[in-house]
C-alpha cells in the first residue's frame, strides 16, 4: 500500500517543501488503552521516527514538529519532566541515525526555558548535524507563535529606536526575518492529528496560506500511510492565494 501511495506522490510531482505537524492526541491514545499519559508520549516517538524517515525518503525539505508549546508548561510538573526526559533520551539515542540519514536538526522556540539537560542534548544534536544537506528537521520547543511575534516586534522596535529603520518602511519581510523561522520557507502543509480543529498558537504568521489537513487519528497511530495520504490530498488541492481558480490554472 505505501509503495503505491509513494508512486502516486512521485507521479503528481508537487511535493510540499515544508510540512508542519501539530502532534496531538498522545494522552488520549494512552487513556483509550488504560495506560498512563506518558506511554502515549513514548509511543508518539515511534511515529516521529517513522514520519521523519518517510519525509526524508520522499524528499520533503523541511519538517517542523510541534513538540512542546509555551502553554504546555501549565501541565502537571510530573508530565513536563517526563516529556523533557524523553526528549533528551530520544535525541541522544537517535542522533547517530539521523546524522547517517543526512538529517539536519534545528529548533524554534525559547530553548532557554528548557531544563539544561534538554538544552544540551538539543545543542549537541544540532552541532553534529549542522552540515547535513537532507531533511531539515525543526523541533518547536517551548514554542508559542504569539511570544515569537512579540519578540519580533521588540527586535524591530529596537531598530527603529536606534534609527536603523524607519517605521513606515517596516515590511512583511522585516517581520518574517525577525521570527525564529527566518531561514525557513512558510509551511505548505499543516497537519494536526488528534481530532481538534485549532491552531493552538502554532506558526500564526507563517501559515497565512498554508493548506490544513486535520485528522482524528491520534499521533501515536499516525504513521507512513497516514502522511502519504495527507500529502496526496495536499497535491490535489488548488492553492489560490487570493486569486481566481482560472488565474491559477492558466
Ligand atoms: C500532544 O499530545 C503532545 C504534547 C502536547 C506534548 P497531548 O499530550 O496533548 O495528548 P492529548 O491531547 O491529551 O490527547
Ligand atoms: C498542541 O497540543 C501542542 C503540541 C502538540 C506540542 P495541545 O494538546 O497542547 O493543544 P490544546 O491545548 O488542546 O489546544
Ligand atoms: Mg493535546
Amino acid at each position: 500500500m505505501p509503495k503505491s501511495l509513494r508512486k502516486q506522490i512521485l507521479k503528481q510531482g508537487d511535493l510540499p517543501t515544508h510540512v508542519a505537524i501539530i502532534m496531538d492526541g498522545n494522552g488520549r491514545w494512552a487513556k483509550s488503552r488504560n495506560l498512563p499519559r506518558v506511554s502515549g508520549h513514548k509511543e508518539g516517538i515511534n511515529s516521529v521516527r517513522e514520519i521523519v524517515r518517510v519525509c526524508g525518503e520522499i524528499g520533503v525539505s523541511y519538517l517542523t514538529l510541534y513538540t512542546f508549546s509555551s502553554e504546555n508548561w501549565s501541565r502537571p510538573k510530573k508530565e513536563i519532566s517526563a516529556i523533557m526526559k524523553l526528549l533528551v533520551g530520544t535525541i541522544r539515542k537517535e542522533i547517530n541515525n539521523l546524522h547517517k540519514n543526512n538529517v539536519r536538526l534545528s529548533t524554534i522556540g525559547n530553548l532557554e526555558a528548557l531544563p539544561v539537560e534538554s538544552q544540551n542534548g538539543m545543542k549537541e544534536g544540532m552541532e553534529k548535524t549542522k552540515n547535513n544537506t537532507g531533511l531539515n528537521l525543526i523541533l518547536a520547543l517551548s514554542y508559542g507563535s504569539r511570544q515569537e511575534l512579540l519578540m519580533a516586534v521588540q527586535r524591530i522596535a529596537d531598530k527603529v529606536q536606534l534609527g536603523q529603520l524607519n517605521s513606515e518602511q517596516i515590511s512583511e519581510e522585516d517581520i518574517s526575518r525577525a521570527l525564529y523561522t527566518s531561514n525557513v520557507p512558510d509551511p505548505d502543509l499543516l497537519i494536526r492529528t488528534g481530532g481538534e480543529h485549532r491552531i493552538s498558537n502554532f506558526l500564526l504568521w507563517q501559515s497565512a496560506y498554508t493548506e490544513l489537513f486535520l485528522t482524528d487519528i491520534y499521533w501515536p497511530d499516525f504513521r507512513e500511510e497516514s502522511i502519504l495520504k495527507a500529502i496526496i490530498e495536499y497535491q490535489a488541492r488548488q492553492r489560490r492565494f487570493g486569486m481566481t481558480g482560472e488565474q491559477v490554472s492558466a
